[in-house]
């Protein structure tokens, strides 16, 4: 016997499951899209994808970055000349100068540019074929140079010297840092105070160089800094600060901890 009664039962079973699911999805519930809403992007840098850097500081890595054989790496440095300098100071202020740079950074850098990880047209091109014994040896050569700028090989370097204001801004970043902000000081990480393995030192760095770089930390284009140090505080930091650093670096005013007198 069927009974109008449960024919409309179903149907308004059925229909309530509908409305349930309808009115879910108005609300924003997730009842059905659980499993299939995208996943969230992994961090504020976008797009970023993976690990930061494929190298891995082992005893292997560290023992091949840190063990180049120099005379070999100065044959594979003739490739190098043209932008980075005969003595590692560089011809234009927007391409690093690599003298006196350790060896396991400048080893990790053309590991990343080989791996894609840090993106430079010109530099991936270059460090594509280079081995990692290759790249070691050259990171070798370049690591013993003197960074003392010698006006007959650094054509660029030092550039000139900020104003007051942009020297106290520096100096005060590169020492104390700003603990509100939670920015350490950059000398604890890039010398010459402290020295944290891979930071270079930024003693001889050029002005166009590190501003490039710390704008590139900032807005995530580079982002091979393992633990991001670099691009949190890159970050951080006002443009007015980036351009103060970098004055500072490029005018050699840093050669010393923040400070420091002769007296
Ligand atoms: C045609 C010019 C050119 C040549 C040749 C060249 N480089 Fe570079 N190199 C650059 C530029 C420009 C950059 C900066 C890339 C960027 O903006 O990130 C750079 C960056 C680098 C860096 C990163 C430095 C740092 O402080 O992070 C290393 C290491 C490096 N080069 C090594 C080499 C080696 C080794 C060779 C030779 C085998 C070489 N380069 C040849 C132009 C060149
Ligand atoms: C906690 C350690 C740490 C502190 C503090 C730090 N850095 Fe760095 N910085 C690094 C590391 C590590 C790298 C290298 C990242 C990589 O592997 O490419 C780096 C790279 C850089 C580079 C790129 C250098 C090059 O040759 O390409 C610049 C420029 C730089 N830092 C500027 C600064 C400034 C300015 C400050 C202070 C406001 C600062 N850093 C504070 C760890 C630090």
């Amino acid at each position: 016997m069927d009974s109008p009664k449960t024919t409309i039962g179903i149907r308004g079973v059925v229909l309530l499951c509908i409305a349930v699911v309808i009115f879910s999805e108005l609300l924003g519930l997730p009842l059905l899209r659980r499993s299939i809403r995208p996943a969230p992007p992994p961090s504020n840098f976008a797009p970023v994808s993976g690990v930061p850097s494929l190298v891995a500081w082992n005893e292997a890595t560290i023992i091949l970055s840190a063990t180049g054989n120099p005379i070999r790496g100065e044959f594979i440095s003739r490739r190098c000349e043209l932008c980075h300098g005969v003595e590692g100071f560089s011809s234009r202020a927007s391409t690093p100068n690599l003298a006196g740079i350790d060896a396991r950074y400048l080893w990790k850098q053309l590991q990343d540019f080989r791996s894609g990880k840090r993106k430079s047209e010109v530099m991936q091109r270059i460090a594509g074929p280079l081995t990692p014994r290759d790249a070691a040896d050259v990171a070798a050569y370049f690591a013993m140079l003197p960074n003392a700028p010698d006006a007959q090989f650094s054509p660029s370097f030092p550039q000139t010297l900020p104003d007051h204001s942009a020297i106290e801004i520096a100096q005060r970043l590169l020492a104390v840092g700003d603990p509100n902000r939670g920015i350490p000081p950059c000398q604890a990480c890039h010398g010459p105070l402290g020295y944290v393995r891979p930071a270079p030192s930024l003693a001889s760095q050029n002005y166009d160089y590190v501003l490039s770089q710390l704008n590139d930390f900032a807005r995530g284009a580079r982002s091979n800094d393992i633990d991001l140090p670099m691009r949190t505080i890159a970050a951080e930091l006002l443009p007015s600060e980036r351009q103060a650093v970098a004055e500072f670096y490029g005018a050699d005013l840093a050669r010393f901890p923040v400070g420091y007198t002769s007296q």
